[in-house]
């Protein structure tokens, strides 16, 4: 029996598992049920594992006699889960807060992006940015996610869309997974937007037949690491068929299935995403009925991203036809040039007073069904023996606070630990 062990949290006025039964995901009556024990403590293994969580008095007897290389005395606060973003575009240069300053005069994402702008401003200075510049500011915005609470986060290329920009910033981001301790699940995303001087046809031909094989060479070499494949899949991008063929043949190369879809137009992009199995469709500002329904009997998650609705005064994600159809319904910040929002804290506080989730609902969204979106729910997302030790220490008694505040999080969240270690 080990006697050594990495961190024991004790005296916590609650800790919010989220799940106790190893859940995949949750559903909604799952997510308005969420797991919360008061009192309680939690022991982290010299492995940056979960040992326990339960009853402080429990923990006390179960631990007689152990020793911890480090003690958190949490009277007066709370444990919860590391927060997952599953939605981030954080490998960028080029400010676009003139483009800020358009849409509150009231040009649309779609005017901006066809006079050039958009997308395709930030895919000029990306590709002009050295791999040591992009790396330098992804760090840094990693460090602000980490600092309101977020301890696995998705982050996709596509402010390349050539190769060579594309791997620069596919390079960068596994970079950044080596250097710094925000868990990264990466995403190819090259179809983020058709490159100028071509058709959504011939940019879909050179994904298929010359990016992805190329890719997947990389990967098979060691070179580069991916996760999941993204395309835009919206009118005037990439309409659907072109959608289906890159998303079918980056799939049959191992590549999970993570798109944008029903953002600005109703595209059956929840349908498509429900045919091809994929892990998450994100957006869905304009899914229709029969989208919900066809998500509602898959398995592919529903990434929400609130800030997104927010500010470019979208129609609000359609959080509870969805949840009550029985989606898996997750939440992601969306952080980009265009949605400019690092804390999962805030995005969690939109979806709760503008798409009508309860907190336990957000939260849920933000953790467990957040790593599941990413394919990574068995290790991540809730506070459960075996998981990685990821977790967030509020300075309050009560877990709502972390929703119910919105902005100034840095004096709420007083530690956040990613495998057993404060960051
Ligand atoms: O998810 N909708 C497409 N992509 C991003 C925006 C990217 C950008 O404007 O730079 C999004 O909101
Ligand atoms: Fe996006």
């Amino acid at each position: 029996m080990e006697t050594e062990f990495r961190l024991l949290v004790k005296n916590a006025a609650q800790a919010v598992l989220v799940c106790a039964h190893n859940e995949r995901y949750l559903t909604k009556v799952g997510m308005e049920t969420i797991a919360v024990i008061e009192n309680a403590s939690l022991v982290i293994g010299r492995d940056g594992l979960i040992k326990a969580v339960g009853p402080t008095t429990a923990i006390a007897s179960q631990f007689k006699g152990a020793t911890f290389e480090n003690i958190i005395d949490a009277e007066g606060m709370c444990i919860l889960p590391g927060l997952v973003d599953a939605h981030t575009h954080p490998v960028w240069a080029g400010d676009r807060v003139h483009e800020f300053a358009l849409k509150l005069a009231g040009a649309s994402y779609m005017e901006i992006h066809q006079a050039g702008g958009g997308i395709h401003f930030t895919v000029e200075h990306t590709r002009r940015a050295s791999a040591e510049e992009l790396l330098v500011s992804l760090k840094q915005r990693l460090q602000r996610m980490l600092r309101a609470g977020t301890t696995l986060v998705e982050c996709k290329s596509g402010y390349g869309l050539d190769l060579d920009t594309e791997i620069k910033m596919l390079t960068v981001i596994e970079q950044a997974r080596q250097e710094q301790p925000v868990g990264i699940s990466s995403t190819f995303c090259g179809a983020h937007s058709v490159p100028k001087g071509k058709t959504a046809k011939e940019a879909t031909k050179d994904i298929i037949n010359v990016h992805l094989p190329q890719l997947k060479k990389k990967v098979e070499n060691g070179d580069l690491h991916i996760d999941n494949i993204d395309v835009f899949c919206e009118k005037g991008v990439f309409d659907l068929d072109c959608t289906r063929a890159i998303l079918q043949t980056g799939s049959s190369m191992g590549f999970q299935i993570n798109f944008h879809g029903d953002e600005l137009h109703p595209m059956n992009s929840a349908e498509l995403g429900a045919e091809l199995n994929a892990l998450a469709v994100s957006h869905l500002e304009e899914v229709t009925d029969k989208g919900i329904a066809a998500m509602a009997k898959s398995k592919t998650a529903a990434v929400l991203l609130p800030t997104t609705a927010y500010m470019l005064r979208l129609k609000q994600p359609r959080a509870r036809d969805m949840l009550n159809a029985g989606v898996i319904v997750a939440l992601g910040s969306d952080f980009n040039p265009n949605a400019y929002c690092f804390s999962m804290p805030m995005v969690m506080h939109f979806a709760c007073v503008n798409m009508k989730m309860s907190m336990s609902e957000a939260l849920a969204a933000s953790t467990i069904n957040a790593a599941y979106a990413l394919g990574k729910s068995r290790t991540h997302g809730s506070l459960e023996v075996g998981k990685n030790g990821d977790f967030v220490i509020l300075k309050s008694s009560r877990w709502e606070h972390l929703i119910y505040q919105f902005g100034g999080h840095q004096e709420l969240v007083k530690y956040v630990v990613v495998k057993g270690v404060i960051v």
